[in-house]
């Protein structure tokens, strides 16, 4: 009898006090490329989607991105709170001198090797490990092992998502939620990014993107209602950074003018930021040539500025370089990333780019949110990309690891009410000590 009762108390101290009790579910959007000013006030009367979500929640006036401005390294800072030379995700394309290892931007397998991962824990490793079911779609890593874990469902990331596939993606994170299947999903879009580098960011082609995401935000609103989740679902929407337009016709550094290219054991990235690494012996005769060049600032890698919080990486090269906003450095024109236009060839000239200087306004994104716990038709102050990764902690209830954002610039956008979720928690494990107290008690 006593073993029977213990059996049971033990179940309930294991049920209730476990993570599947929490009532708030979370559909966060990840929307590359997304400038914050592609939501202005004006430009909100056009997107009704979006102007709906803005009026119902929060709006931050932009959201900074980690230096460098980039995808991957801005990804992390979102999903960790911490900053890139924290995390040790300092590129889209980065090298490993000590095993000779390459991560290239959706290119290469090596780029899904653990070593480039798992410098830190993403909120969707930590969620796994307390046994949360995490849905991703498309979402750039979530195929990875990122130390020993993966997520419960993971659509793996292929070269630009359609818009079917973005639609699909919604209304099956709606299914799962419904169906009690997943507490976190989390669906990334690229398209605003690809034509905003294509077209550049105040291209029609750009426009067509986001109209394309309003009228899928639009669905998403009646379909949130028609599964009856309005009460228990946040939906948070951030960017990883902005764009600005860029001009190959005359703003491009050669630096083959300037340093003999053989002088490099590696180069990695072309665009805003470029790492170099000089062959031995070399390092001061290439730093001082590229010194004299315009338009761009060189780095050793010990005098990156503090408030890049990057310079302590652990792939950082022994010189960065930094173009002027608007400019482009590459090895020769030759070796510039033409896109492969109609015309079928690799010859399409890109009008917009991201990376620079992470305070430049162009490359400032968006972060907007609306749900049970968010205040209504509320602007709030900007925010930066490490200061996400509490909000979702807080909502998913989560306790955030170390981290790098700031609670008081996030705290005033939620309704003020403690979350429901730690409230639940909380109960449910007081529940169970009480009664296993009672229990002990009583023999
Ligand atoms: C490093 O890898 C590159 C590309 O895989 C290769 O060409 C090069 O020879 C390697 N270097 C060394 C020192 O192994
Ligand atoms: C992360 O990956 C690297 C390289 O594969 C490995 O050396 C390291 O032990 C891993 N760390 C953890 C905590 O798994
Ligand atoms: C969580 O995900 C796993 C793996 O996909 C699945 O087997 C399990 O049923 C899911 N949990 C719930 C509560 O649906
Ligand atoms: C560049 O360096 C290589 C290797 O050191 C050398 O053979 C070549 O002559 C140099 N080119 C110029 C233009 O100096
Ligand atoms: C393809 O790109 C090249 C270079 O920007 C341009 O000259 C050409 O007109 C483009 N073709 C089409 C069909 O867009
Ligand atoms: C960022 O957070 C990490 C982890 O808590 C900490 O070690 C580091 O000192 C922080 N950096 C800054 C600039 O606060
Ligand atoms: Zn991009």
């Amino acid at each position: 009898m006593a073993t029977k009762l213990l059996t049971l108390l033990l179940f309930l101290a294991f049920y209730l006090g476990s993570p599947t009790t929490v009532h708030r579910k979370l559909l966060v959007f990840l929307l590359d490329g997304f400038r914050h000013d592609y939501i202005s006030d004006e430009a909100l009367e056009s997107l009704p989607g979006f102007k709906e979500i803005v009026s119902r929640g929060v709006k931050v006036d932009y959201l900074t991105p980690d230096f460098p401005s980039l995808s991957y390294p801005n990804y992390y800072s979102l999903m960790t709170g911490r900053h890139c030379e924290v995390h040790q995700m300092t590129g889209n394309y980065m090298w490993d001198p000590n095993t000779n290892k390459s991560f290239d931007i959706g290119v290469n397998k090596d780029s899904l090797m653990p070593l480039w991962w798992n410098g830190s824990e993403p909120l969707w490793v930590t969620m796994t490990k307390a046994r949360r079911n995490v849905s991703m779609y498309y979402w750039p890593g979530c195929e990875v092992e990122i130390l020993g874990v993966r997520p419960s469902y993971c659509l793996e990331y292929k070269n630009v998502p359609t818009d079917t596939d973005f639609a699909n993606a919604v209304s099956n994170a709606l299914d799962s939620f419904k169906s009690g299947k997943t507490d976190l999903a989390a669906i990334y879009y690229e398209r605003i990014d690809v034509e905003g580098h294509h077209y550049g960011p105040s291209s029609t082609q750009r426009k067509n993107a986001l109209r394309a995401v309003d009228t899928i935000l639009q669905h998403m609103l009646k379909w949130i209602q028609e599964r009856g989740l309005q009460d228990t679902l946040d939906i948070i929407l951030f960017s990883d950074h902005g764009m600005t337009d860029i001009f190959w016709m005359d703003k491009v550094i050669e630096l083959q003018d300037h340093i003999n290219l053989s002088d490099l054991l590696q180069m990695k990235d072309r665009g805003p930021v470029v790492s170099l690494w000089p062959v031995p012996g070399k390092h001061s005769e290439v730093a001082h040539k590229l010194k004299l060049v315009e338009h761009m600032t060189v780095y050793e890698k010990e005098a990156i500025p503090t408030r890049f919080h990057y310079k302590k990486g652990k792939f950082v090269s022994p010189l960065t370089l930094v173009a002027d906003e608007g400019w482009f450095i590459t090895e020769k024109k030759e070796t510039l990333p033409f896109w492969m236009n109609s015309t079928g060839k690799r010859e399409g000239w890109q009008r917009g780019w991201h990376g620079y200087d992470n305070e430049l306004m162009d490359m400032r994104g968006i972060f907007l949110a609306y749900g049970p716990d968010f205040k209504s038709n509320f602007r709030a102050a900007p925010i930066r990309a490490v200061d996400v990764y509490n909000v979702l902690c807080n909502l998913a209830g989560i306790s955030p690891l170390p981290n790098n954002g700031s609670w008081s610039r996030v705290a005033c956008m939620l309704n003020g009410h403690p979350s429901e979720a730690h409230l639940v928690q909380l109960s449910s494990c007081a529940l169970a000590f009480l009664l296993l107290l009672l229990f002990v008690q009583q023999i």
